[in-house]
């Protein structure tokens, strides 16, 4: 059944939750909460970014939004049909993953045409061997690799290069919708602008939706129409990107934004650097209330007593704060 009207979003996650079980030292099990309770959606061609700490969950996110992991609860539409074990198949050609570390995630004994060939293979999107290998060449060169390069081993290249690869074998289903997992943070910094001006290019040519996942608000910024901030398995605030980094309401999401250096003197003045107290909490053993409040310093009473959900403060900045 549909949610909704078809094309308003690519893909729309409701209330997503993700417990992964915990055996403790005394043979007990209990839930690790990697994911409680996450809502967006995310319109044809557009980029949602998804930054916070280590270890908030945003992986977990794209895994499981992608079924790659089993959601403990939670609803995923894709194109406005429900996501389920039976159209899961199917769907796997429309939405895609690049990941982090491009040295683990391709196989260094495959050469780069069997990289990109093998999606080519397992959906059977040729009818002859001249019109699989025209394809990859095709991609390679979306990805600005060399047709020369076809014959050759992962392990020969770069991380840019690799990441690349990677990417030309996400593309060559023709996917509708990327989770894109840190793709730039384990390249060095002078290959990371490349890589995400590509990535910028293919959304204007192919009109891919992206959930941008980062930990450094720059990049995020740079490449995103929305971002979302998350801490401890839940999104805290939500906004258009430009609102988001000018008009900060989260005191996590300022905390953040207060930790980049600032190029311009006068704004680093301007914006004080807030530095948090106390450490992340463990997600198995999770503050009541708002999950944030042991570092927070607007927490009261009721803080401790309910949590906050995300609420519009207009023009869809939704923010889960009581305080502020
Ligand atoms: N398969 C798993 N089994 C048990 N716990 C897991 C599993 N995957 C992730 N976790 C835990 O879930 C929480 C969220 O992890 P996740 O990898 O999604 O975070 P992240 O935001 O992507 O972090 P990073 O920025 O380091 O990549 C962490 O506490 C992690 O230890
Ligand atoms: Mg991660």
């Amino acid at each position: 059944m549909s949610s909704n009207n078809k094309s308003e979003y690519i893909v729309e996650v409701k209330d997503l939750k993700q417990y992964f079980p915990v055996k403790t030292g005394f043979g007990k099990t209990v839930p690790l909460k990697a994911v409680d309770g996450v809502s967006f959606a995310i319109k044809p061609g557009e980029t949602l970014g998804l930054v916070g700490e280590s270890g908030c969950g945003k992986t977990t996110v794209g895994r499981s939004l992608l079924q790659l992991y089993k959601p403990t609860s939670g609803e995923v539409y894709f194109d406005g049909e429900l996501v389920t074990d039976k159209n899961i198949k199917s769907l796997r050609k429309e939405m895609q993953m690049v990941f982090q570390d491009p040295y683990s995630s391709l196989n260094p004994r495959m050469t780069v045409e069997d990289i990109i060939g093998e999606p080519l293979d397992v959906h059977k999107l040729y009818k002859t061997k001249a019109e699989r290998r025209e394809k990859i060449l095709e991609l390679m060169e979306l990805v600005g690799l060399n047709a020369e390069h076809a014959t050759r081993y992962a392990h020969e290249f770069s991380g840019g290069q690799r990441q690349r690869i990677g990417i030309a074998r996400a593309l060559a289903v023709n996917p509708k919708f990327i989770v894109c997992d840190e793709p730039v943070s384990a390249l060095d910094v002078s290959i990371q602008a490349q890589v995400i001006n590509m990535f910028e290019d293919l959304q204007n040519k192919l009109g891919i939706a992206y959930l941008f996942v980062a930990h450094d608000l720059l990049v995020v910024h740079h490449i995103s129409d929305r971002i979302a901030v998350m801490y401890l398995g839940k999104i805290v605030e939500i906004a258009d990107a430009d609102e988001l980094n000018e008009n900060p309401i989260h005191p996590y999401t300022e905390s953040l934004l207060s930790a980049i250096p600032m190029p311009d003197p006068k704004m680093a003045k301007e914006r004080q650097r807030i530095v948090l107290e106390g450490d992340v909490p463990s997600p198995m053993n999770m503050p009541s209330g708002c999950a944030f409040r042991t570092r927070c310093r607007y927490a009261t009473e009721q803080c401790a007593k309910e949590c906050p959900s995300l609420k519009d403060r207009g023009n869809g900045h939704m923010v889960a704060c009581f305080n502020k």
